[in-house]
């Protein structure tokens, strides 16, 4: 038997149709932000990925799906969304007029080669958006209140929003030095992951996996203490935006995200102290990073997938409909053709409309309304089709009508 790959699910069923209710409610609500729908190829050249992300971290270091194609070129399998969105920016040079931002969002696969668990798989789903153009804090805030809203319109009320500063370029350098200063002494008793990543990338240390209790982790220098007076102002004034928009938020120290691309405000959402259910922040440098001008940027990721398992897990209401509108019952052959044209106009008059089609006894065609919980069934008879006659029988209340073969439609629309 071939079985699925580790960390891959299938979405069918129930799952589909809440996915399709989650769809829905994102969709409309990117709307009123006038946000644009955006896909990128799920596979790229890995150049993007590894620079645009950054080489030491986890995600390239142990994470990406990276191959060489029939053609000899370095492909890697799209591990998160913003590095495409921001190639498709450049290589459209969307840059070229920005009188206003470029907002886009997305709902995209996204692959790494994790260890599975429960909300952590090798195939996820991200809802995700972009910003570019404005370096206005009312841009980051707008962000912050789109993903905080998605959140609590999805039924997750106790969510939390982590927010946390890394500064502009200037900050993030003091803090660099900082902590190769604090971590220098210390280092021989970090992992080996940690001891390379000191001169290389000392900021990878803080979200280090394998020393995440490590009390010298814990104590390291934390980056407010290390903003500039611009990055501090900008902070404040971005807390006071988030304040007078009642969206409910903590500052966390600790929280510096696992991308290298960040800078001024980052954050998290995360819900009962539990995984994130997603994160973002500010990426002034990443355009001219991938070969652009200097452009900023900043943006979201929902974890799809683990939200949707928060849902469940919080018996959030998702409303999925398990009914039928019509169910059409036949035995004779020229039964079955009048089944087949009625369904046609059932369906296209936009009734949820099923027939036989397994060659089912009459009493068996029965069970079936029961198992599609259908709300109406219709019984075809030769003799009263004689007379444009059919019966109509509703489902819950067991009341049966005669009614022309015409009015049909309007009998069901009139009574549904
Ligand atoms: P990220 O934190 O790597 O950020 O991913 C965002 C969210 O995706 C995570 O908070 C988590 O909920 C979900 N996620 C990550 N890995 C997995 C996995 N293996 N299985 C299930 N869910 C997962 C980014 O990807 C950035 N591109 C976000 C961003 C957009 N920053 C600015 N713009």
């Amino acid at each position: 038997m071939i079985t699925k790959q580790k960390g891959t699910y299938d979405i069918y069923g129930d799952l589909a149709k809440k996915r399709a209710y989650v769809n829905e409610v994102l969709d409309a609500l990117c709307e009123k932000y006038n946000y644009g729908y955006i896909e990128t190829p799920v596979f790229e050249a890995s150049e993007l990925f590894h620079r645009g992300v950054g080489e030491s971290t986890d995600m390239v270091q142990k994470e990406t799906y990276d191959f060489i194609d029939r053609g000899d070129r370095s492909i890697t399998l799209r591990p998160e969304g913003t590095a495409g969105v921001v190639r498709w920016f450049i290589e459209n040079k969307l840059y070229g007029n920005l009188t206003d931002p470029v907002k886009v969002y997305y709902n995209m696969k996204m692959y790494r080669y994790e260890r599975p668990q429960s909300g952590r798989n090798r195939e996820f789903t991200q809802w995700g958006f972009e910003c570019f153009g404005s370096d206005d804090v009312m841009s980051d805030a707008e962000v912050i209140s789109l993903a905080y809203n998605a959140y609590r319109l999805l039924g997750l009320d106790n969510i939390t929003i982590k927010i946390n500063s890394l500064g502009d370029t200037e900050s993030r350098n003091n803090y660099r030095e900082a902590l190769i200063k604090y971590f220098k002494p210390k280092i021989k008793d970090l992992c080996e992951d940690c001891q390379n990543r000191l001169e290389k990338n000392p900021l990878r240390i803080l979200d280090c996996k394998v020393d995440a209790e490590n009390e010298i982790i814990k104590n390291a220098p934390k980056t407010l203490d290390y903003l500039n007076e611009a990055s501090l102002e900008r902070f404040n004034k971005l807390k006071e935006l988030l304040d007078l928009m009642d969206i409910n938020y903590v500052v966390d120290t600790n929280l510096v995200r696992g991308l290298d691309y960040y800078n001024h405000v980052v954050f998290e959402v995360v819900l009962d102290d539990s995984y994130a259910l997603g994160g973002g922040g500010r990426y002034n440098g990443l355009v001219e990073t991938l070969g652009g001008p200097s452009v900023p940027g900043v943006g979201f990721a929902m974890g799809y997938d683990r939200t949707i398992l928060a849902m469940e897990e919080h018996n959030v209401n998702i409303p999925i409909n398990d009914s039928i509108d019509v169910y059409l019952l036949y035995v004779s052959e020229t039964e079955k053709e009048t089944a087949a044209y009625l369904t046609q106009d059932l369906r296209m008059n936009g009734f949820i409309t099923e027939t036989d089609m397994m060659g089912k006894s009459l009493k068996g065609q029965f069970k079936s309304v029961d198992r599609f919980n259908s709300k109406y069934l219709i019984v075809l008879n030769d003799e009263k089709l004689a007379d444009n006659k059919i019966t109509i029988k509703d489902n819950k209340t067991k009341e049966e009508e005669d009614i022309n073969i015409n009015d049909l439609v309007d009998y069901l629309d009139m009574h549904m």
